[in-house]
């Protein structure tokens, strides 16, 4: 790739007073004048500069294992993490507001959210939680563990907080160029501007962050038709949730099978006057939530909310549409400062379009495509190294895989012919397309969910790190990435669960997490919880349903 310039330039916000602050360490000066945004033009001397986009556990699986690679390879190399919010975690840091809709939280995280899956299922291998911390964590454990894992790893001093990545775009063509990058920096009332060039654009800004609303006929003339003497209806999606006892006295209708749907029965069920749960046909009820399951949502009327089984609804104060996220990365999408550059993602939501056909990187609010392997941009406008995305797969435990992808992604910045050639890269990714379909998936739908669950997601994270070993990047030891003990822990995950129950119940965690500390002893615990649960469950013929979950699907609807 070539050499790049920098163009660094702050300027204060039209809107604000004060001193200027100091100039971010790139250097640059600060200017109030936005036309003067590419006055200085400074060459960097880095051999290759990387930007980042997000601290959640994606983007600080990447930057750790770029940090990892020999410092002979990555002699040189700048790399910047970018996060706009104060702190690392991404959606596991709390928003310190109350969400005020329809202005999107920071975080659809809700202060009853405890992990779904047992935390040593979660870890970056090799990183894991802190001693004694409950094998099915609240928020506040796992949001702990990225401030840990950042800190202990010595990767604080890359990441700049309060940096909101506002516009990418790409200056050249399908072999060469640079990004160009405007990143807003706000810290209190003062707010600076910075404008420099990337070789080489890493996304990794989650995927639980742009609601998906399905639009039903008739709502807003039954949100204006509240019956008088009872609370002001409301709609509003999953994102905006966070307290269940908001909805005592109101009838619920929560829209959507998925594990925010489920969590929030779970949690409302028990305290509102009545719950409905609408389901697709192919969901499962949540066991032991307090509801009446009801089918899909026809549309609304000035009383009622008719359903496609032709019932109506006509008690209903508040509806909880957890109906799951869209894939949107707005600054890739939004043009940019630079005249010349162009825009590195395009959004279609209804677009025939398909990878072979795309003349550039399009979302159609599902799907991202064309990528190789949910990684790679393969659009032809830039080299397939220039664009990457972490964290796109659903339905799969994500620390982990977020790291297999970062291994590919930082043997490929090191040397691009880790990759095959774009075009093989695209027939790989036809032949994948082709076959899911073949499975009766519909790529375009599918998106990057793991559609076959676990079985899936463990031969993705698997095959990426062989292809490393094949192409000798990494040693062969001859063994799968994802350890039998993880493979055997996602697969008892209920079983677990229940077992977890069963010790906090007894008031017997402390007995089972005592001395537990690395890796090897999480592991063994979790196998001797498997042995010792199951023989309880034969002893008394018991077959538990508490739900707790497979790993975070938001596609429920
Ligand atoms: C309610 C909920 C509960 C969940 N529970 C579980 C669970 O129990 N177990 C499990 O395995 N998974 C769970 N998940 C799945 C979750 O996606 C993963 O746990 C994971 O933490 C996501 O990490 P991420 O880094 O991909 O994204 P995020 O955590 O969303 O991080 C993205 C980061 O990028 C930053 N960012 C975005 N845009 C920009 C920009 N333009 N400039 C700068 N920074 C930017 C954001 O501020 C954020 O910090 C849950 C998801 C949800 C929504
Ligand atoms: C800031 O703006 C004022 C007018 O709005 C102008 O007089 C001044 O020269 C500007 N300063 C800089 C550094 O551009
Ligand atoms: C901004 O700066 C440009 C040149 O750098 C100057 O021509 C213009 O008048 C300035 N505008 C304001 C509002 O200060
Ligand atoms: C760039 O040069 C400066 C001064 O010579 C040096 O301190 C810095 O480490 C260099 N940066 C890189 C990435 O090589
Ligand atoms: C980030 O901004 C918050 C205010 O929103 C401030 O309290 C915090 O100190 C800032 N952090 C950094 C590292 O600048
Ligand atoms: C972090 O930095 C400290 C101090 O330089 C060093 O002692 C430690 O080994 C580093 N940790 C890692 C994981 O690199
Ligand atoms: C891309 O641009 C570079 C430098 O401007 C040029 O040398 C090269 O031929 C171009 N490649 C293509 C495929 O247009
Ligand atoms: C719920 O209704 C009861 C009885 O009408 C009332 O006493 C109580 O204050 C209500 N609670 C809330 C939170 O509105
Ligand atoms: C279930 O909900 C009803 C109201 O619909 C309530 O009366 C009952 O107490 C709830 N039961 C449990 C176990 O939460
Ligand atoms: C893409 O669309 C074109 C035109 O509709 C079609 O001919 C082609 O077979 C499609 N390719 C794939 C891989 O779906």
């Amino acid at each position: 790739m070539v050499r790049f310039s920098q163009y660094v330039v702050s300027i204060l916000s039209l809107f604000l007073w004060g001193e200027p602050e100091v100039p971010p360490a790139e250097g640059g000066c600060l200017l109030n004048n936005s036309s003067a945004l590419t006055a200085t033009n400074q060459r960097s001397n880095a051999s290759k500069s990387i930007a980042i986009v997000g601290a959640g556990s994606a983007g600080l699986a990447i930057l750790k294992t770029i940090l990892d690679l020999p410092q002979e390879t990555r002699h040189g190399w700048e790399v910047v993490l970018y996060e706009q919010r104060r702190n690392v975690g991404g959606l596991w840091l709390p928003d310190p507001n109350e969400p005020q809709p329809p202005k999107l939280p920071e975080t659809p995280l809700y202060p009853r959210l405890r992990t779904n899956t047992p935390h040593p299922t979660m870890t970056y291998p090799g990183y894991t939680f802190r001693p004694h911390t409950p094998l099915f964590p609240t928020h506040e454990y796992v949001e702990q563990y990225h401030v840990d894992f950042a800190v202990n790893n010595n990767l604080t001093s890359y990441i700049r907080l309060n940096h909101t990545v506002h516009s990418a775009g790409w200056k050249g063509n399908s072999t060469v160029g640079e990004w160009v990058v405007e990143v807003h920096h706000t810290n209190g009332e003062v707010k600076s501007i910075t404008k420099r060039s990337f070789d080489h654009l890493i996304v990794a800004n989650g995927h639980n962050h742009y609601p998906r609303i399905p639009k039903f006929q008739g709502t807003d003339e039954w949100l204006a038709h509240t019956p008088t003497g009872t609370r002001k209806r409301e709609i509003e999606h999953s994102i905006f949730y966070r307290y269940p006892e908001r909805y005592v006295n109101m009838t619920v209708l929560v829209v959507g099978g998925g594990a925010s749907g489920r969590d929030a029965v779970l949690q409302v069920g028990p305290i509102a006057v009545k719950t409905y749960h609408s389901l697709k046909e192919d969901k499962e009820p949540t066991p032991d939530a307090n509801v009446t399951v009801v089918p899909r949502i026809s549309h609304f009327t000035r009383t009622s909310i008719v359903l496609v089984d032709g019932r109506s609804l006509d008690d209903v104060d508040a509806v909880i549409l957890a109906t799951g996220y869209e894939f949107l990365v707005p600054f890739l999408s939004r043009p940019s400062s630079d005249q010349d550059a162009s825009v590195g993602l395009v959004e279609s939501p209804k677009t025939t379009l398909n990878c072979t056909t795309a003349p550039t990187l399009i979302t159609n609010l599902r799907y991202i495509f064309p990528l190789w392997e949910h990684i790679f941009s393969l659009s032809q406008q830039y080299p397939p190294t220039a664009l990457s995305f972490v964290g796109l797969p659903v339905l799969i435990a994500n620390c982990p895989s977020d790291i297999a992808q970062a291994l590919l992604i930082a043997h490929a910045l090191a040397d691009p012919s880790t990759l095959p050639s774009r075009a093989e890269m695209l027939a790989d990714l036809v032949a994948q397309e082709s076959r899911l379909r073949e499975r009766g998936y519909d790529p375009y739908y599918a998106g990057h969910k793991m559609v076959g669950g676990d079985d899936d997601a463990q031969a993705y994270q698997n095959n990426l790190v062989r292809y490393l070993k094949q192409k000798g990047r990494l040693p062969d030891d001859g063994k799968d990435y994802v350890e039998p003990w993880r493979r055997i822990a996602r697969k008892e995950s209920f079983l677990l669960g229940r077992a977890w129950r069963r010790i906090e119940d007894n008031g017997e965690a402390d007995k089972w997490l005592d001395g537990v500390e690395t890796e090897d002893q999480w592991a063994d615990l979790i196998l001797r919880l498997v042995n010792w649960q199951r023989k309880h469950e034969d002893k008394y013929g018991l077959h538990g349903s508490v739900y707790v979950g497979q790993p975070w699907d938001e596609s429920g609807f």
